[in-house]
């Protein structure tokens, strides 16, 4: 047994203290996906998004909404209240508020106190997806959304799904980086031996940090090798991850057969969208959208597709749930090791490690002025 020396453990440690982790402050001033637009709408939805209690529902007229749900009076969870038209009705002691938050009726006086709303927030909704901005109102800007028009587009059939996830959303970033974890936590679903040291390509900028993998020539697993119907070892799958934005990550795969001329033979393309929301430091909503543009309204090969992948999905859930609990000991004589493949999921972790701080600083001076 070699264990590291002191120098080698000092400097790892130094390293990662550059870097987020579950521990690091959520950044707030970005959009984050709130739920699926289908999941909200006349009924009361209570959701912790970002370590807060939210409140979400749908006017009359169908506009969604979403609020602090904590009664101002008491604290009593709104979302345990009544829906009265577009306004919410505390079940402790009635206060009435409107759909903008506002404090409207307090039924044990006759003149309302001015002033003393709950916050809402913005929300957006984009195709199947309520975008949420949690953070200074006045940096909400629509156009920092990441939005992706594929999931909206006729020419990709896709399937959507949800996980409420086990662990935090750095450590998913990371996972969703570091795709040679294909080869072992998915080996016995979409993951080959060969994928992990298979040649790849990056493009790291600030907020943008992309990797492409080409696993050439290969055999695809199953899932793929079925829906494609490209079988034996000329198979060709160029995978692209992409974080986009601390709320998004979208991996979009490209299959083709290298025995097949490259003028005639047809290139199968699959995207997923991996939609993080923290939920609390140790846990998060896990949205996802997968689409492929082949064989477009054959339902049967999509929800062969959806179980694959899913059932891929789900060993993620379940392994990054396994690395939470080890992440959650208090052990001092702990230490991270990273290697050449980690590049990318560095510079990423110094990223939101640095956003992190900006931002603290940022809502400090707010407060100070
Ligand atoms: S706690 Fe809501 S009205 Fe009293
Ligand atoms: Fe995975």
């Amino acid at each position: 047994m070699t264990l590291p020396s002191d120098n080698i453990i000092t400097s790892s440690r130094k390293a990662t203290s550059l870097m987020a982790d579950r521990d690091t402050p959520f950044l707030f001033d970005e959009w984050y996906v709130a739920a699926f637009a289908t999941d909200v709408g006349r009924e009361l939805l209570p959701r912790t998004l970002l370590g807060k209690r939210v409140l979400m529902y749908r006017t009359q007229a169908g506009k969604p909404v979403a609020m602090d749900d904590r009664c101002v009076h008491r604290s009593y969870p709104l979302s345990r209240s009544t829906l009265d038209g577009d306004t919410i009705v505390c079940n402790y002691h009635g206060f009435r508020y409107d759909d903008n938050g506002e404090l409207i009726e307090v039924p044990s006086q006759k003149a309302c106190p001015r002033g003393i709303g709950i916050r809402t927030y913005p929300l957006v909704e984009k195709g199947p997806l309520l975008w949420i901005w949690m953070g200074d109102p006045a940096q909400a800007d629509e156009s920092r959304l990441p939005d992706q028009p594929w999931t909206q587009d006729p020419a990709w059939e896709c399937t959507s799904g949800y996980f409420q996830h086990p662990g935090n959303y750095v450590s998913m970033h990371e996972n969703l980086l570091d795709l040679t974890h294909l080869s072992f936590l998915h080996a016995n679903t979409i993951g080959t031996p060969d994928y992990a040291a298979a040649p790849f390509e990056l493009d790291l900028k600030d907020g943008y940090y992309k990797l492409v993998r080409s696993v050439v020539p290969t055999t695809l697993a199953p899932v793929w090798a079925k829906s494609t119907g490209i079988q034996g070892p000329s198979a060709a799958r160029i995978a692209t991850s992409e974080f986009l934005s601390p709320g998004l990550h979208r991996v979009s795969v490209s299959f083709y057969d290298t025995a097949v001329p490259e003028d005639s033979r047809p290139v199968y393309r699959i995207h997923t969208a991996h939609i993080l929301t923290p939920e609390t430091r140790n846990t998060m909503h896990y949205h996802i959208i997968h689409g492929r543009d082949f064989d477009l309204g054959n339902e049967a090969l999509g929800q062969f597709m959806h179980e694959g992948l899913f059932a891929a999905f789900q060993e993620d859930v379940e392994g990054l749930g396994a690395l939470e609990d080890v992440l959650g000991d208090q052990d001092e004589h702990h230490y991270e090791i990273s290697v050449a493949s980690d590049a990318p999921a560095v510079a990423m972790r110094i990223y939101l490690k640095r956003r992190a701080t900006q931002e603290a600083a940022a809502s400090q001076s707010r407060q100070v002025a």
